[in-house]
Formats: C-alpha cells, sequence, structure tokens
C-alpha cells in the first residue's frame, strides 16, 4: 500500500516520479505528492486525488531539480486531505520523507515531539517520523544514520525514502518489518529508488532489493546497503525479466481489460517451462523441500482475498491427485489461529504480490514451528520469496489492475502442477495418469482462449444487468471457488453487492434472497456435481427466480432452466475452474464500464495490501 517513487540523476526529476507514480499508482490513490530539490532549495508538491491532479501542480519550480521523491497514498493514519498527502517535511523544513506503513507506537511518538515543542501540520504518522529523521539527522550529521536510527524507534514494518536539501547528492531509503518492499536500480541517467517493480523495469531491468532492517544510500552512480547499525552487506543485483511494455496498457482501455485477455499467454507461460508432453516430464524448478514429499502429512494453503480462493480450488486438486489432506486458510485467520501445524505440515502460500502482510505474518507463524513454507508468487524479489523455503514464481507478468484476474488463473494453473508434482513424489501418479494430466494442463490455454471468444455476449449480458443491486453467485466442488471469486470481482470494480456461495447451502439459508430482482449466476461445470447443482438452479426457478446459466454444455441444459445462458468451451473438469472464470471476470469487467466507474483502481482498495 502507498507506492514510493525516488530518483537523483541527469534528467530531471519530476517528470520521471510522475511516471514512476503512475506505474504505481494501483497500490494507492487517495492522494499524491513530490518534493524536489532544485537551485531554490526544496519544492513541495501535494494534493488529494489522482496522479494527474499532482501533475497538474507540476510548474517552471518544480522542474528546476533533478533530484526528488514522490508518494501516492492509501491512507492509513489521517483523512484523505492535501495537507495529509506526502512528503511531510522535518521541524526545519530542510528534510522530506516519503512513507509505506503504519506506526503502532506513534501515539507516545508524538507526544513526547509535542512535549519537546514540535507542531504538525498533519495528522499522519509520516510527519512524526520526518520529525524524529530531522532530530536524528542533526545530532548525527548523516541522513542514512538518521534514518537507520529512527527506524529502530518505529514500532510496525516501515520502509521510508528519505531526501535532505544539506546532503544534495543521494537519497535514503530504509525499511523495518516484514511489509514494504523497496527496489533500487541504475542506468546512465541515475539513481531510481521505488516500492515496486513496474516504476523501476522502464529504466533498467537490473535491480537490488532491500530487505528488512536495512537502509540503503544511493548516489547517481552507487548503492550502499547497510543494517541498521550501518553495518555494511553486500546485495548482489538480479535481472528481472520483465519488459516495459508488458506494464502498459498496450492499446487497451483499461489494465484489467489487457490483463483478462493475455491469459491465454500467462498462462502458458506458467505451464509450458514446466511440462514437457513427449516425452512426458514434469519439473517445477528444482521444487527440493526440507521436507521429504512421503513425510508430508498434510497441506495447509494460506492466501488473501482472490489468491485464497485460488487456493480452495488447489485444495481439491492436492486432495485428488496427491492424496493429502488439504485445507485453506485466510491468512489474517491462520497468522492468529493457526490450529495445529508441525514440521511434517506442508504450508503453500499464494500471493500474487508477494507483499500482503497478513500472508508474510501467517508464513512467519508457520515457520515458527518448523513447517516448511512454499509461496506462489507472481512479484520477482518480493519479501515472499525470501520469507519461503521454496519459491513458485507465478511468471505471469506485472499485474497492473487493482482487481486480480490472469493471476488468479495461473495460480490455479501451478497449483496443478504441484499437486501433480506431489502425486509423482508420494509414488501415487503412474505415468500413463501424468501424461493425461500433464497433456490436460497444457491445454487449458487453448480452452481459456475459446472462453474469451464469449466477450461479445458478456458485454450484452454486462448492459442488461448493470442497474441490478444485488447479485448472488453459486457453484458447487470445483465452481465454488469460482463464484466466490466471480461474486468478489463485481462486488470489488462495481460496487454491487455480490454474494458467493456453495450451491448446496442454497436450501440452508440463500434461498429466502431468492426473487426477480436479485439474478443468481450459476456455474454449473461437467463433473459430478453436475446434476445436483442443476437442481439448485431449477429450485430457484420454481420460485422466480432470475439465473444466468455458465455452463459446459449437455443434454440437462435446456431454455427454461435460466434467463440466459453462457455455454463454455468443452473443457475436462479439472481445467474447468480456469475457464469458467473466464466470463465472470468479463461480465463483472463490462458491468463496471457500462456503470462508468473506474475499473482499474476501484474505490477503497490498493493492489499490495502492506498493513494488516
Ligand atoms: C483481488 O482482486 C484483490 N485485489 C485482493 O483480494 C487480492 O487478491 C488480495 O489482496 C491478495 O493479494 P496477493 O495475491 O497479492 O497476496
Amino acid at each position: 500500500m502507498c507506492g514510493i517513487v525516488g530518483y537523483l540523476g541527469s534528467e530531471l526529476a519530476a517528470p520521471v516520479i510522475l511516471d514512476g507514480l503512475r506505474a504505481l499508482e494501483y497500490r494507492g490513490y487517495d492522494s499524491a505528492g513530490l518534493a524536489v530539490l532544485g537551485p531554490n532549495g526544496l519544492t513541495l508538491r501535494r494534493r488529494a486525488g489522482r496522479i494527474d491532479d499532482l501533475a497538474s501542480l507540476i510548474d517552471e519550480e518544480t522542474l528546476q531539480g533533478t533530484i526528488g521523491i514522490g508518494h501516492t497514498r492509501w491512507a492509513t493514519h489521517g483523512s484523505v486531505t492535501d495537507h495529509n498527502a506526502h512528503p511531510h517535511a522535518d521541524a526545519t523544513d530542510r528534510l522530506v520523507i516519503v512513507h509505506n506503513g503504519m506506526t503502532d507506537n506513534v501515539h507516545r511518538l508524538r507526544d513526547h515531539l509535542v512535549a519537546d515543542g514540535h507542531e504538525f501540520r498533519s495528522e499522519t504518522d509520516t510527519e512524526v517520523i520526518a520529525h524524529i529523521v530531522g532530530l536524528e539527522y542533526a545530532a548525527e550529521g548523516s541522513l542514512s544514520k538518521a534514518v537507520a536510527t529512527t527506524l529502530r524507534q518505529l514500532d510496525g514494518a516501515h520502509s521510508i525514502l528519505a531526501l535532505a536539501a544539506d546532503e544534495p547528492d543521494l537519497l535514503v531509503a530504509g525499511r523495518v518489518g516484514a511489509a514494504g518492499g523497496i527496489v533500487v536500480g541504475h542506468n546512465d541517467t541515475g539513481a531510481f529508488v521505488a516500492s515496486d517493480l513496474p516504476a523501476v523495469v522502464q529504466h533498467t531491468s537490473e535491480i537490488r532489493v532491500l530487505q528488512a532492517n536495512e537502509v540503503v544510500t544511493l548516489s547517481r552512480e552507487t548503492a550502499e546497503f547497510t543494517d541498521l547499525n550501518q553495518q555494511p552487506i553486500k546485495r548482489r543485483s538480479m535481472s528481472v525479466p520483465w519488459d516495459p511494455v508488458a506494464a502498459a496498457k498496450a492499446g487497451h482501455r483499461h489494465f484489467m481489460h489487457k490483463e483478462i485477455l493475455e491469459q491465454p499467454r500467462t498462462l502458458a507461460d506458467t505451464i509450458r517451462p514446466r511440462v514437457t508432453l513427449d516425452p512426458v516430464e514434469l519439473e517445477l524448478d528444482g521444487f527440493d523441500l526440507p521436507l521429504k514429499a512421503t513425510s508430508i502429512d498434510r497441506v495447509v494453503i494460506v492466501a488473501s482475498g482472490t489468491s485464497y480462493f485460488a487456493g480452495m480450488v488447489g485444495a481439491h486438486y492436492l486432495r485428488d491427485v496427491a492424496h493429502l489432506p488439504c485445507s485453506v486458510e485466510v491468512a489474517s485467520e491462520f497468522a492468529y489461529a493457526p490450529g495445529p501445524i508441525s514440521p511434517q505440515t506442508l504450508v503453500v502460500a499464494i500471493s500474487q504480490s508477494g507483499e500482503t502482510a497478513d500472508v508474510l505474518v501467517a508464513v512467519d507463524r508457520a515457520r515458527t514451528v518448523g513447517a516448511p513454507v512454499t509461496a506462489l508468487v507472481n512479484t520477482p524479489g518480493s519479501e515472499l520469496t525470501r520469507a519461503a523455503d521454496e519459491v513458485l514464481h507465478l511468471h505471469a507478468g506485472p499485474e497492473i489492475s487493482v482487481a486480480a484476474t490472469k493471476t488468479f488463473v495461473s495460480e490455479i494453473g501451478l497449483l496443478y502442477l504441484l499437486a501433480c508434482k506431489l502425486g509423482v513424489d508420494r509414488n501415487l501418479l503412474g505415468p500413463e495418469e501424468l501424461a493425461s494430466n500433464v497433456a490436460a494442463i497444457a491445454h487449458a490455454p487453448i480452452a481459456v482462449a475459446r472462453a474469451l471468444e464469449l466477450e461479445p455476449k458478456l458485454e450484452q449480458l454486462a448492459r442488461r444487468y448493470h442497474h441490478f443491486k444485488n447479485f448472488l453467485y453459486m457453484g458447487r466442488g470445483l465452481a465454488h471457488p469460482i463464484a466466490l471469486e466471480g461474486a468478489l470481482k463485481l462486488k470489488e470494480i462495481s460496487y454491487i453487492h455480490a454474494e458467493g456461495f456453495a450451491a448446496g447451502e442454497l436450501k440452508h439459508g440463500p434461498i429466502a434472497l431468492v426473487e426477480p430482482a436479485t439474478p443468481i449466476v450459476a456455474v454449473v461445470l461437467d463433473d459430478t456435481m453436475r446434476a445436483k447443482t442443476l437442481n439448485a438452479v431449477t429450485q430457484i426457478r420454481s420460485r422466480n427466480g432470475r439465473v444466468i446459466l455458465i455452463a459446459t454444455e449437455g443434454e440437462d441444459l435446456h431454455d427454461d432452466l435460466a434467463d440466459d445462458i453462457i455455454l463454455l468451451p468443452p473443457t475436462p473438469s479439472t481445467m474447468a475452474p480456469m475457464v469458467s472464470i473466464v466470463p465472470l471476470q468479463l461480465f463483472a469487467y463490462h458491468v463496471a464500464v457500462w456503470l462508468g466507474l473506474d475499473v482499474d483502481q476501484p474505490r477503497n482498495l490498493a493492489k499490495s495490501v502492506t498493513v494488516e
């Protein structure tokens, strides 16, 4: 949450920072601001609203400097106002910081400062931190020491980036706690620092990652890493395979549309490097757990939001293919009530961003009891890639829209491969079964591509339904998480109330909600649950319910079963989750477009949720 950007080089800083902030706007978009150091000293521009609102404040004065810092905010301490927007200055106004995180001990720190005569111009914890950095700077005479000493005083997880008028040739970033990544990189114009890769990969693909309890001091050519006691740390650079074009809209009106449409390719990118059909092989990046596959007694999947729903699909795979008992836990619940886990429990953490605080805390909890952790992550270099024993990268490329789409499908594909790998390692999956599973997953991208051909129908469906105020989504078995994810997509970007449930539960409560003004989206796959789910649909129809049926073709489908039927391409039932979500993504997308809403940056949300 919140995006931090900094630049120090030979170019004008303000345009570089604005570009970086635009690339990070998905992390928070309540307000934005920047500070540039030029011949006339520090110039601050801050505004509630989007980056474009900030851009309108860029004038000659802000265009003078070649060093600066910027911020796009997801509000925590303090409401959404101009004066709460970052950067914040210290008491001397000669030092500014931007900040990502929440300070648990802010009240105590602020009270001390107020008692010493400090006055504050905002309600943020960031301004308190800026004043402390200022005091430490006055005492230490070094910005990097001041940042390190300040971070030691803060409770919670933070990253900060500081700029001091008296040290005009460097930027200092620091980080404590598990949340709030910082990446740095150089090109021949200078140094870049940001909370996340999209702001940096447009300038360089060689990056270095700041880890917890570290400080990095950037000059135009160098990056010096230290711990919080100023002891030097060697940090190798890593090459990031993300091409800057992948983080651009590429002619699409919205990132979400682009990301939905690129799913056949991104799913193939997840699967194809890991399987071959002739000879049949499955290789999971040298997957090598501290625990032998045969010693695993059960699997616990931890994740949040969309990744949690992908985990629900994965639990079916792990049970069916690898014959492992498997539960799926909401990360924020597991973190504080993990239940009985042991070193024999394989914990699978799933996260697109790899920075979700709830997931990181859950992983930390698992590791304290010695449970091995395998992480499925999309963002290279993210915190989760370091916290886990084993990392399986999604390779889905940057996902910019706040609503996750392509990473959901890639997570499911990768979970299927993990289940097959564990099935083989546990001697449960023979060559023939593996061959059939590998063939099925290798063809999944084609089935996803065929599902995308349904877009014109979904656009029309969205046109007819976008004025409804409530929706129910239901499915059973593998279709249950798809119904939940479909409902989440609709509520996130269209602000329409949508509730998903297991179709078998209809008769235990949700049926009371059935009436013509509440459309019910029923997901019906070609599996053992089909007849039972269709029975539930019939029960809805007998009560004048309005039904949108998302189903694979079959003789059991007839026109009066539903008001609208969207026929899915024929797909093996195990692969159907990756295919059946596509129409639900397209439906949610087009509803939001018909409603004229901000699809990529829905209100109150942020892409990476780095606070608990
Ligand atoms: C998905 O559309 C949401 N934006 C959200 O639920 C998201 O999936 C959740 O915050 C988890 O994020 P992660 O996968 O990056 O951990």
